[in-house]
């Protein structure tokens, strides 16, 4: 019955890839969101894809460091004294320790075990009696560095290495959102959760301005209310929509002079397929690093960035991580249901709604539509 299961997702893939347009635009089967051999396409896929980590910021001199996974891959993210940021494997080369945990800052890490020393660029420089093994070298055992990137501030990882540069497909937009200057924005607000659902239902809704007015009334439906909703055509791994304000609504908080007078009335929604999301407002940014952690829970580092936050009011920022904090609480409790439902057995494929408000989904389906496909063939 599985194997059964992927192939009809695999041949909906197809027809999606066939598809014209968004007259087309349908749901994916309830099975798009519960199969584990999906699953197992969708890891691959994070293998060779850009994946988020966090913020620049987060190992902002030299020596800082944090550890993360990504899928069951142990990582540390340091900056080097060069003043890089270099994304190492967390795995000793001795025999698989964990080397670092937490964060902090470091230029030498000592693996618990045998202490075996790496530097934050992933040498190993000390070893524990090898010198008494014959033909061993040092250099022959540094810590595998993974391809990463800055974009915007952000960091990401591939951890493959075959991900052509991330910057230039990402170059329309960029172009488009350089006016906040999200590089220059800084942490206000961060937190790691593990939700009670599969991965694409948490950026799907992110990514989608249909539920704003109903789920988020009493939040943030004021500013960004459904009807204002206003789709833009992506580009080769990104696609998004732009949540605009309506026309009596005053300004919130400080943006940056280059904010033209249009981006300042409007929050930009954005993903960087396959899971960034981000909504990037003239004061304030939030974004979600998700991966998937099983088919029925998604890992979500949640983060909210601000321009000039020193020189910003600190009751108005935490006026605004309170909010965020309340729209994403609205959302999980919905969800949570969705995450429920798609366990019917009666549930079959429904219609997307406008472009404006939910062209974001279908472009996510077209994109993983491709890159699963692709996926599918390479482990054949
Ligand atoms: S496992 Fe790290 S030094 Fe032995
Ligand atoms: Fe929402």
């Amino acid at each position: 019955m599985a194997g059964r299961s992927i192939e009809i997702l695999l041949s909906d893939f197809e027809k999606i890839r066939g598809a014209r347009g968004y007259e087309s635009a349908q749901t994916m089967r309830p099975d798009f969101y519960t199969s584990p051999e999906l699953l197992e396409l969708e890891e691959a896929l994070f293998r060779r894809e850009w994946v988020c980590l966090g913020r620049a910021e987060e190992v902002l001199r030299p020596g800082d460091y944090f550890t993360t996974s990504l899928l069951d891959e142990p990582l540390l993210v340091c900056r080097n004294k060069k003043d890089e940021v270099v994304v190492l494997s967390n795995v000793c080369r001795h025999r698989g320790s964990l080397i670092a945990s937490g964060s902090g800052n470091k230029h030498r890490f000592s693996c618990p075990y045998h202490a075996w020393t790496y530097t934050n660029d992933g040498q190993l420089v000390g070893a524990p009696h090898m010198g008494e093994v014959s033909e061993f070298s040092l250099t022959d055992y540094g810590l595998p560095k993974f391809s990463s990137e800055v974009w915007q501030g952000f960091i990401y990882v591939n951890l493959d290495g075959t991900a052509a540069p991330l910057s230039q497909r990402l170059a329309k937009l960029e172009s488009s959102i350089a006016g906040y200057q999200v590089q220059n924005m800084q942490i206000c607000y961060s937190t790691e959760e593990t939700w009670p659902v599969n991965w694409k239902l948490l950026s799907e809704n992110f990514m989608e301005g249909y539920h704003l007015s109903v789920v988020h009334r009493d939040s943030i439906h004021e500013y960004t209310p459904t009807e204002h909703c206003e789709y833009f055509s992506g580009g080769d791994g990104f696609t998004g929509y732009y949540a605009n304000f309506p026309r009596n609504k005053p300004l919130r908080g400080k943006c940056a002079p280059t904010l033209s007078e249009v981006d300042k009335h409007r929050t930009t929604m954005f993903s960087v397929l396959p899971a960034h999301v981000v909504a990037a407002a003239g004061h304030l940014t939030t974004y979600i690093c998700l991966q998937p952690h099983g088919v029925d829970q998604v890992r979500a580092k949640i983060g909210l960035i601000g321009y000039d936050v020193q020189s910003s009011d600190k009751a108005d920022i935490d006026e605004a991580v309170d909010l965020f904090a309340r729209t994403m609480a609205e959302d999980k409790v919905e969800l949570e249901k969705v995450a429920r439902g798609l366990r019917s057995r009666y549930l079959q494929r429904g219609a997307l709604a406008p472009i404006n408000v939910e062209g974001t989904i279908w472009d996510f389906y077209c994109y993983l539509s491709e890159n699963l496909a692709i996926a599918n063939s390479d482990t054949a």
